[in-house]
Formats: C-alpha cells, sequence, structure tokens
C-alpha cells in the first residue's frame, strides 16, 4: 500500500501575492501534478496541517479548488494556522463533535486523524474528549496495524522554538495511551518544516518538508525561527505487512535528471 504524505501547505487568499516570495499554491499544485505523475496508485494523499496561512473562508476556498477533484483520495488534518470551523464547511464528514478527528480502516490497516490544535495558539493539545476517541479507536482496533497522522509532533526536535512554544502540551497523556498497545506503528507528524525521524519503543515517528517553506535548523538555543531556501518535497509511504519503507521526494526538480553512480 502506497501513502502520500505533503505537510503544511500554508496556502493563502488571492489578495496576498506570496509568502516569503513563495506561492504555496503553485507548489500544492506541483507537488499534486507530480503524484499524478509518478503515484497514481496511491491510495490517499494524506496532509498533515498548517493548509492554510492565515485562516480565512477565501484561503480555505483556493485550498479545496485545489484538491476537491484530485484522482486520488485527499485527506487533510488541522494545524495551529487553521481554523476548525471555515475547513469543516469544506469537509464537513471529516469531524467529530466538532473536532477534525476522523479512522479509515482496511482489512489489514486502521489509519487515525488526530485534531491537536488549540485555537489561535502555536502549541498542540489533545484534550480529554479527543484523548478518549483515540482510546476508543484504539480499543476497537486491535486486530490492525495503526498508523496515526498528527500535526504537532509528541516527542522533543531539538528545535528549541518547536520544543518550547510550539509543541504537544501534554505528550505524557497521549503516549500513556499509545504505550498501552502493542499494534500502532508509526506517526506521522508535520509542523516541523523538515523531513525528520523519530523512534520511541516500538513505534517510529517522521514528518517530512513543507510544500511551502522550510525552516532552519538551528541547534542552539536560539529563539529564532527562521525559514530558508530548502527545497519543497513530499513523501512516499511504502506499507507492507509491519515494514514502512519512506522516500521524500523534492518535486520541484524532479525534471533535472542525468546519469551517475551512488
Ligand atoms: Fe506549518
Ligand atoms: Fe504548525
Amino acid at each position: 500500500m502506497k501513502i502520500i504524505h505533503l505537510s503544511d501547505t500554508h496556502i493563502i487568499d488571492t489578495k496576498q501575492k506570496n509568502l516569503y516570495g513563495i506561492d504555496p499554491s503553485f507548489r500544492l499544485r506541483k507537488a499534486l501534478e507530480s503524484i499524478q505523475k509518478y503515484h497514481k496508485d496511491a491510495s490517499m494523499v494524506v496532509i498533515t496541517g498548517d493548509l492554510v496561512d492565515m485562516p480565512s473562508k477565501e484561503a480555505y476556498a483556493v485550498f479545496y479548488d485545489i484538491v476537491k477533484d484530485f484522482s486520488i483520495p485527499v485527506y487533510p488534518i488541522v494545524g495551529n494556522h487553521d481554523k476548525r470551523e471555515l475547513f469543516l464547511r469544506y469537509f464537513p464528514k471529516l469531524q467529530f463533535e466538532g473536532f477534525v478527528q476522523y479512522s479509515l480502516e482496511t482489512e489489514e490497516f486502521a489509519f487515525l486523524f488526530l485534531d491537536t490544535l488549540v485555537a489561535d495558539k502555536p502549541y498542540g493539545n489533545l484534550c480529554q474528549k479527543r484523548l478518549t476517541w483515540l482510546k476508543n479507536k484504539l480499543e476497537n482496533y486491535k486486530d490492525k496495524k495503526i498508523y496515526i497522522f498528527m500535526h504537532h509532533h509528541p516527542l522533543k526536535s531539538f528545535l528549541y522554538e518547536m520544543d518550547s512554544d510550539a509543541n504537544l502540551k501534554n505528550s505524557d497523556k497521549f503516549w500513556d495511551i499509545i504505550d498501552r498497545y502493542d499494534n500502532i506503528l508509526h506517526i506521522t507528524y508535520g509542523h516541523l518544516h523538515r523531513i525528520t525521524q523519530m523512534q520511541r519503543k516500538n513505534v517510529s515517528l517522521h514528518s517530512t518538508k513543507s510544500t511551502t517553506f522550510q525552516v532552519a535548523f538551528t541547534p542552539d538555543e536560539t529563539k529564532e525561527h527562521l525559514t530558508n531556501e530548502e527545497k519543497p518535497a513530499y513523501c512516499i509511504m511504502f506499507l507492507k505487512d509491519t515494514n514502512l519503507l519512506l522516500h521524500h521526494h523534492e518535486f520541484l526538480y524532479e525534471d533535472e535528471k542525468y546519469t551517475g553512480y551512488c
């Protein structure tokens, strides 16, 4: 099974010309073109939040317009830049009591999509309602291999600002639940605008780049949150039995091919 993971599209409305000199819509369209060309066999495209940069009806209209007729089903979740009420106008089916939480299942797998948004804050949280939803789903899916998608990273990233002001505040409660199950294979998150990989006990985790702008790696304890010129990418996730293979593909430059040895 193949899943395409996109993140942090940060779409802007038509009045705003660009974001840090970048056209987010152009880049999202290019990513989808590339997916259409090379990954038509994918089962789904997941977008792990920060769908728009500044939440407005217009910005969500632009986002919806780009993804709505894509040939592969698109499953977005919300991040700290999103607004549930506006998002749900366009995706009303993806909700649980006003939150953007939903699940999908196949014979073999279950995919859980979490809402870690705290309105108007950079950090994330899972309230009791959302945690109970997660617990109930995991109880129901004990016979499936579980993949979880969420916006905020549930482990330390060593990106100072992302860990102090913009992390998942109650990750201990999240792990209290996750630790009770041995069929959770992998967690995919967004938010960091970088390729990262993590491992906690038997659960592996990853993020991919933003389709729009990237965040510089600043290992020193600076508070500055810097964007940089790194290329955008999406991630191709290959799932087979309990195995997972990830490829991060820089889609803007895919036609630049030449012969070489590795
Ligand atoms: Fe973001
Ligand atoms: Fe974010």
